[in-house]
């Protein structure tokens, strides 16, 4: 039989108490339906990938130009994934070398910016990113950050306040894309304002990079500067972020990143990136994609139904953004309810939110993990109902209805075990 200690013998014998805890974590994940929609299960091969020696390895520099020698395998790692990337995305050029997501962007203010100039982003409670300039990050310290955010009656871009921002602050960067966007990016507008005031666009797509691989979601291939992604999203990779771009910036981005930003690249994180986008080239995984937004918008409907107020009406992608105004109930209450339910999901700010954010009016949810576990669109009634009665019992305080939910969520999850994850 597997048991943990001999799925893990070295980690079981050294450190039995990490051991425990790693294996808690993955009952956790098997046993709850995780609904924060930048999270995901990344198969077994990409698990693999991702704790090999590749790590032992220091590489500062690119392929064929190191600071380090001995880079004969490790040339040949970084450039699978970078030809993968930038075949996959239709980008000249890729650097899979950021950390993470955060300092990607970073670096790639690093490459256009000096400090104090202006950039244009989404603000981080209409649904933008920190680090596109809002005013707790480096990004809206250092730089001026400009905001504009989603139209009250529609919640959507509101691209007449993007383009009459860019028109009287001449930013030198604009972002797009987001963290709680639930609507298709208008790239090819964006560029346009972008064009007209003279700045870089730069496609923020951490969230829907898989989407934008398997044909779920318009590519800003065409329109955008620079794009830049984390990988361990709905692209399914592990937690790592990579920038793409046109050909005539990849000095520039490559500069900022190394050695503008970081030293040596974690190498076991480019050998699973590159896993990573081979899977996503498939049919399979462009299968993938397109279930992630079925199930989003069949979830999206069910709720709706059930008298929930969906963010701009609904979603084109992976997420929904739920005002529980109308529940008479908090996000955070509501999520602390659905987590004891068994149902993982994240308090979030909603457009023109009177509460603040770490207490806000709304939760955020998505689909790419349970789409992973292979979850068809007709559950999703059942999960909106669940849904349903947790956060009615969350406003109700009755605690027996939120674990006969757990108890429904751990028959569904044992019906569709998760990749990666080890069964029983
Ligand atoms: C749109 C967007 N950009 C960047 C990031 C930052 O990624 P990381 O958390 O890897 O730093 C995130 C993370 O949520 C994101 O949603």
């Amino acid at each position: 039989m597997t048991t943990p200690e001999n799925r893990r013998p070295a980690l079981a014998a050294t450190d039995p108490e990490l051991a425990a805890l790693v294996t808690a974590e993955e009952q956790l994940q098997a046993d709850t339906l995780r609904l924060i929609p930048s999270e995901n299960y990344v198969s077994a091969a990409v698990l693999e990938a991702s704790g090999t020696v590749l790590q032992n390895k220091y590489s500062e520099g690119y392929p064929g130009k190191r600071y380090y020698e001995g880079q004969q395998v490790i040339d040949q790692v970084e450039t699978v994934a970078v030809e993968r990337a930038t075949s996959l995305f239709h980008m000249d050029h890729a650097n899979v070398q950021p950390y993470s997501g955060s300092p990607a962007n970073l670096a790639v203010y690093l490459a256009f910016l000096e400090p104090g100039d202006t950039v244009l982003g989404m603000s981080l409670p209409m649904g933008g990113h920190l680090t596109h300039g809002w005013g707790v990050s480096a990004t809206g310290t250092w730089f001026r950050g400009v905001q504009y955010g989603v139209r009250r009656d529609t919640g959507r871009i509101d691209l007449d306040e993007v383009r009459d921002l860019a028109r009287a602050e001449r930013p030198k960067m604009i972002f797009c894309g987001g963290t709680a966007v639930p609507r298709t990016i208008d790239f090819a507008a964006f560029a346009e304002i972008a064009h007209e005031v003279g700045a870089v666009l730069v496609a923020d797509i951490a969230h829907i990079a898989g989407l934008i691989a398997g044909g779920a979601h318009p590519s800003p291939a065409p329109y955008a500067d620079v794009v830049s992604t984390t990988t361990h999203k709905t692209l399914r990779g592990p937690r790592g972020a990579m920038l793409l771009s046109r050909a005539e910036h990849a000095r520039a981005i490559d500069r900022a990143v190394f050695p503008g930003l970081q030293g040596g690249p974690h190498n076991q994180t480019t050998a699973a990136i590159a896993v990573a986008l081979k899977e996503a080239a498939t049919a399979d995984f462009s299968a993938y994609a397109h279930q992630v937004v079925s199930n989003a918008r069949a979830l999206g409907e069910e709720l709706a139904s059930r008298g929930f107020d969906l963010v701009s009406g609904g979603t084109d992608n992976h997420l929904l953004l739920i005002d529980l105004t109308g529940k008479d109930v908090p996000g955070k209450i509501a999520a602390k309810a659905l987590d004891r339910a068994g149902i993982v999901v994240n308090y979030n700010t909603v457009p023109y939110d009177p509460r603040k954010p770490f207490d806000p009016s709304g939760i955020r949810i998505g689909t790419p993990a349970l789409t992973s576990r292979g979850i068809p669109v007709q559950e999703m009634g059942t999960v909106a109902e669940w849904i349903d009665r947790v956060v009615e019992a969350a406003r109700t305080g009755d605690e027996a209805a939120v674990e006969k939910v757990r108890a429904e969520v751990k028959n569904l999850m044992d019906a569709y075990p998760a990749p990666g994850l080890p069964v029983g």
